[in-house]
């Protein structure tokens, strides 16, 4: 589905100031050559493969090109892996879904052994990317193996939003990130996203040939019967007047849809430069596709050379200009690969982040333990608990309630040891619900008070852990807010785990108060409600960049999960242990991540990889 021209003399022109491209290093590491390496090979990939992106990268400043073509070398291994004669559709399903699992097991790793998913993964530790949002891009891909049929141009738009569109979004991310905003205006969503549509749809004719070849044709029932006779002459691979005529009409539509002038404005100048520059090559692209006629059938055309060089020789000036007059925000390393994978021998304490020189590591299990070894590909990115059962802990000892609540916290903060040396990188803690207002007043007050201090005096304020509080500041009170506001200032830019504590949270209220936000998007013309997708929903979340919850685990010998959320677990797998809380230690969160690690994870697709071995601790617990 993408053209796969071979380089031309402007494309290699391009590759001497490809190599003047930084190449990110781990400044704590020292070089890392295998990064290096890994990055190099994403951006032949691109170049060999679609020299057109290639050139728009180009156009990006040199500090955000390695993370450009990460993400389209990453974009075409998935896509590769779903098409090619090689397999059955099964197997190609089933090698795009193995991908996708190892890159989740790569992202909470921090590194790969994979040089794309390598490049990849650095890409999103450094430029603080959450690429979960490529997930449902990735299954999609998975799922075109067994063949995609469309209705109309309803349901064609729809597979690339959610194939195609997340892609672009990363993208549109790292500029971000990077202090240059590519973000369209809120008024302009809807052209952002025909844009895309549009750039898929250029893609599709020029791919026409070769996906004909394999018997795909990815246009819409709608389309095509608008042209009888066409469908029938392109899969014997003859070119009649209908053929030409539904063509004809398809390029026309594509060149609307990436036809948007107003896109662009307010954007950054030199991000604007790179999305004119490729709505200007997608049309010149599409004029390729139109003069070919039958030859479309035979290959896939391309502009010619003195077309590509007359919008990207002023393009570039125009470029450097931009970026030459803009200082970047450039993040720090990202963090060190996290600890699963060290041996007793070579154990060392997580180094403190750049910025935080007085970062202590955490205390050692008071027996001695030692987190168990997790395979990369079984490590959960994210666990949440439902610390229940300090009430019964403490009247079972004839204590009150509060007493319970304080042993609680020690517990929590076991958790959040156990959670540093594991290597895991997000725990969020579910400490006090919308619902728990109903219990006594100084049941309420010993609970909050005791959070309260922990915040401000509790010893994980020194550990590599980034704080960050979910929850309605509604009734909380003030003093305990401002507390929960400092530490999330104070400790933003650590990298170690990142810790979100549930106050006064509901899930409800959580989904409650986003629908609001996105209510209020929508009138003020931000958002399209008529195109609202569970993205948009993600987006308006206060957190929107928390990841999927992986596993769900609740103590207290309760089978329920209380309005924790709902949003963000609908998929994870729960664990529900009999303990009351504040009897858990940090081996107890080892045991629960190693029983996660057998679990066979689907997310609603058919068994398609034979079973793997389970994980196997190799470190007593
Ligand atoms: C969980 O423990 C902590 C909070 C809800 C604040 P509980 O206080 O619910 O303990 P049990 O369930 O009554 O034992
Ligand atoms: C859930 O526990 C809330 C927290 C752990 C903070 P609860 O004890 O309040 O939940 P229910 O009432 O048993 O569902
Ligand atoms: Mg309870």
């Amino acid at each position: 589905m993408r053209p796969s021209s071979q380089p031309t003399p402007a494309d290699r022109d391009a590759a001497p100031r490809a190599r003047r491209g930084r190449f990110p290093a781990r400044s704590r590491t020292g070089e890392d050559p295998a990064l290096r390496a890994a990055y190099r090979l994403c951006r032949r990939t691109t170049r060999r493969h679609d020299p057109a992106i290639h050139a728009l990268v180009q156009l990006m400043p040199a500090v955000l090109r390695p993370a450009g073509w990460a993400l389209w070398a990453a974009a075409n291994a998935v896509d590769d892996l779903a098409d090619g004669p090689d397999a059955d559709a099964a197997g190609r399903a089933a090698r795009v879904a193995a991908w996708t699992e190892a890159f989740r097991g790569d992202l909470a790793a921090g590194t790969s052994t994979d040089p794309v998913r390598h490049a990849l993964v650095d890409t999103a530790l450094r430029w603080r990317l959450d690429l979960s949002g490529l997930r449902g891009a990735m299954a999609a891909t998975r799922d075109d193996t067994r063949g995609r049929h469309f209705a109309d141009w309803a349901e064609w738009r729809a597979w690339c939003t959610e194939e195609i569109a997340p892609w672009v979004d990363q993208v549109r991310h790292l500029f971000e990130q990077a202090g240059a905003p590519m973000t369209p205006r809120l008024d302009r969503q809807h052209d952002y996203r025909r844009f895309i549509d549009g750039a898929q749809l250029t893609d599709v004719l020029t791919d026409l040939g070769a996906d004909l070849a394999e018997g795909r044709l990815l246009l819409p029932r709608e389309a095509l019967d608008a042209c009888p006779g066409a469908e029938d002459a392109l899969r014997q691979g003859r070119w009649s007047p209908a053929a030409a005529a539904l063509v004809g009409t398809v390029t026309d539509l594509a060149r609307r849809w990436v036809t948007r002038p107003a896109l662009t404005r307010g954007m950054h100048p030199g991000a604007a430069t790179v999305l004119d520059t490729s709505a200007r090559l997608l049309r010149a692209q599409l004029d390729a596709v139109d003069a070919a006629g039958p030859a479309l059938l035979e290959r896939a055309p391309r502009p010619s050379l003195p077309t590509r060089v007359r919008i990207l020789a002023p393009a570039r000036l125009r470029a450097r200009l931009a970026w030459s007059l803009t200082p970047l925000t450039v993040p720090a390393a990202p963090p060190a690969p996290p600890v699963p994978r060290r041996t007793p021998a070579t154990a060392r304490a997580p180094e403190p982040a750049a910025e935080d020189t007085a970062l202590r590591t955490p205390p050692p299990h008071p027996e001695g333990a030692r987190p168990p070894r997790i395979a990369a590909d079984r490590m959960p990115a994210h666990v949440a608990i439902i610390m229940d059962g300090n009430g019964r802990w403490a009247e079972q000892r004839g204590l009150p309630r509060s007493a319970g609540h304080r042993a609680g916290n020690v517990a929590a903060r076991e958790m959040v040891y156990g959670a540093l040396e594991i290597g895991l990188r997000h725990l969020t803690l579910y400490a006090f619900s919308t619902e728990n207002w109903q219990r006594d007043t100084e049941e309420i007050a010993a609970v909050l008070e005791a959070t309260r201090r922990e915040l401000d005096e509790g010893p994980v304020r020194d550990l590599d852990v980034r704080q960050r509080w979910s929850g309605n500041p509604g009734k909380l009170p003030e003093e305990l807010v401002r507390s929960l506001l400092r530490e999330e200032r104070r400790t933003r830019a650590r990298t170690g785990l990142t810790l979100t504590v549930c106050l006064n949270y509901g899930g409800r209220d959580e989904i409650t108060r986003t629908a609001a936000a996105l209510a209020r998007a929508a009138r003020a013309g931000d958002v399209d409600p008529d195109l609202i997708g569970e993205d948009d929903f993600a987006r308006h979340l206060p957190h929107p960049d928390m990841p999927d919850v992986d596993l769900l685990w609740r103590t207290g010998d309760e089978q329920r999960t209380s309005n924790f959320l709902p949003w963000q677990a609908t998929y994870a797998e729960l664990y529900f242990t009999p303990g009351h809380w504040p009897d858990a230690d940090r081996r107890d969160l080892w045991q629960a991540i190693t029983a996660y690690g057998r679990r066979r994870r689907r997310h609603g697709a058919a068994p398609l990889v034979s079973p793997r071995k389970p994980a196997v601790p190799t470190r007593p617990e």
